[in-house]
């Protein structure tokens, strides 16, 4: 038997991916039409070992209720979620709830960061990790350039066993390109590392020596990872397989190209859509489409979105219940729920891709504005309720909820 565990913060995190983690809790924002963490769960769910997934954040359980109930309908895996009663790190949450993790004996569990979007290669991390019997925590790691390695955890490994002899958390200066992917796979004994690892830190909170916050606090990454390194009990198995962060609100359109490709062959069998689409495209079936409108490539589109004649939308998520006029253009944008974008207007963004002509370049996780105060060029994103109106042009702006526009705007924050 198997479980898994997916971290997913609390709305003290997920700061960067404002404003659209403003309605709806990050890690329950639509990607390729469905929650962020459902891609997660529906990879775990996929194997027939795993019979729970806990769930382990700090939002409240009623934002969370509504989610695990769906999930619990859909999948054949017991759904859990467990808050944790303050932000306990990405360790300390998984240290507390370390009996619930534990009961039943699972061989093993899956740990995964819930703001990380792949193609998750489950079944081949465990194999790895079953091959290497004094393995504590097998982690999912990828190549990424020199320059942008630093801002992930960097692991140096021996070439022939690939066992991780060396572990830094976002170091300062370049250690190795292989980055720590924040996709494990665990054995039960590494709850022993991580309560000498906790007795250590209680030790130095209670003699008075302890930095502010809680005791209960524990970097999974730097009190247990880095520890592990070279002890032979933590590995590393790189893989090629698509992934990324999901931080910034950029990132979710690129997410969302992913995800739409991933789950192409499904939406081969879906019934074939009365307008022009452009695959690969995420039509919910109560969404209305005019015939003339182009849909594509790389569009989700919410349930109860009406979309007028003559409407052309590229590479963007349209949120539930929002209505696009005729012939307004939608192109590397959001679209907030209830939202409405008048006849004739363009609302446009820019994508936010990695570097094309970078091998294993990664999204440049880039701030909201530049070093002399004026946004940097992203997607456009209009929160929910915002009334966009006719002939009228958008571009590379935020505009938060329930605002009602009255002119063109570019490069600016509509507060
Ligand atoms: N439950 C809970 N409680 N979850 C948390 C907490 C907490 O206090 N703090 C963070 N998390 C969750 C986040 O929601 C996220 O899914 C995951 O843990 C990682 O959190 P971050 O602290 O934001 O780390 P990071 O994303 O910058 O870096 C981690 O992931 C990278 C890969 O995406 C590290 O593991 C890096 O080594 C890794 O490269
Ligand atoms: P594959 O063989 O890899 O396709 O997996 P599967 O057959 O086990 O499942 P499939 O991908 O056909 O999808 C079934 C489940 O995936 C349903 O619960 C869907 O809700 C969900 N799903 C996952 N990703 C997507 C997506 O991007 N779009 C849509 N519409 N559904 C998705």
């Amino acid at each position: 038997m198997l479980k898994a565990v997916i971290l997913i913060g609390g709305p003290q995190k997920g700061t960067r991916f404002r404003p659209l983690s403003l309605d709806t809790p990050k890690p329950l924002f639509p990607i390729a039409g469905l929650p962020l963490i459902q891609h997660h769960i529906h990879a775990c769910a996929k194997l027939k070992e795993c019979k729970e997934i806990l769930i382990i954040g700090a939002y409240t359980t009623n934002l969370m209720a509504q989610f695990i109930s769906d999930m619990q309908k859909e999948y054949h895996v017991i759904i859990r979620y467990l808050q944790e009663f303050a932000p306990l790190g990405t360790g300390g949450g998984l240290y507390h709830f370390r009996d619930q993790i534990r009961a039943g004996n699972p061989m093993a569990f899956f740990l995964l960061n819930g703001d990380v979007c792949a193609d998750f290669p489950l079944r081949e991390l465990l194999t790895f990790h079953e091959e290497r019997p004094t393995a504590l925590v097998t982690i999912m790691g990828t190549e990424a350039t020199r320059q942008q390695s630093v801002h992930y955890g960097c692991m140096v490994r021996e070439p022939s066993t690939k066992a991780v002899n060396h572990y830094v958390e976002k170091p300062n200066s370049y250690v190795s390109t292989l980055i720590n992917c924040g996709v494990y796979v665990c054995s039960l004994q590494v709850f022993h590392t991580m309560a000498e690892s906790f007795q250590k830190k209680q030790d130095v909170y209670y003699s008075g020596n302890g930095q502010n916050g809680h005791p209960g606090y524990m970097s999974w990454e730097q009190d247990v990872l880095a520890p592990l390194a070279g002890t032979n009990k933590l590995y590393a198995m790189q893989v090629t397989n698509w992934w990324s962060q999901v931080k910034t609100a950029g990132s979710a359109i690129y997410a969302n190209r992913h995800y739409l490709e991933l789950h192409k062959e499904r939406e081969k069998s879906a019934k074939p859509p009365s307008c022009n689409i452009l695959p690969d495209v995420f039509l919910h079936p109560t969404a209305s489409v005019d015939s003339t409108a182009v849909i594509g490539p790389n569009v989700s589109i919410g349930a109860g979105v009406s979309i007028k004649a003559g409407v052309r939308i590229k590479e963007s998520i349209v949120l539930n219940n929002a209505t696009i006029n005729d012939h307004a253009l939608v192109m590397y944008s959001v679209v907030g729920q209830d939202a409405s974008v008048g006849e004739w207007a363009r609302v446009e963004g820019t994508p936010s891709d990695p570097d094309p002509n970078k091998p294993f370049a990664k999204m440049d996780n880039t701030p909201l504005f530049n070093t002399d105060g004026r946004l940097n060029p992203s997607i456009t994103i209009l929160g929910s309720g915002v009334v966009v109106p006719a002939e009228t042009i958008l571009l590379n702006s935020i505009v938060l909820p329930h605002k009602h526009l009255t002119r063109s705007f570019k490069h600016e924050i509509i507060l």
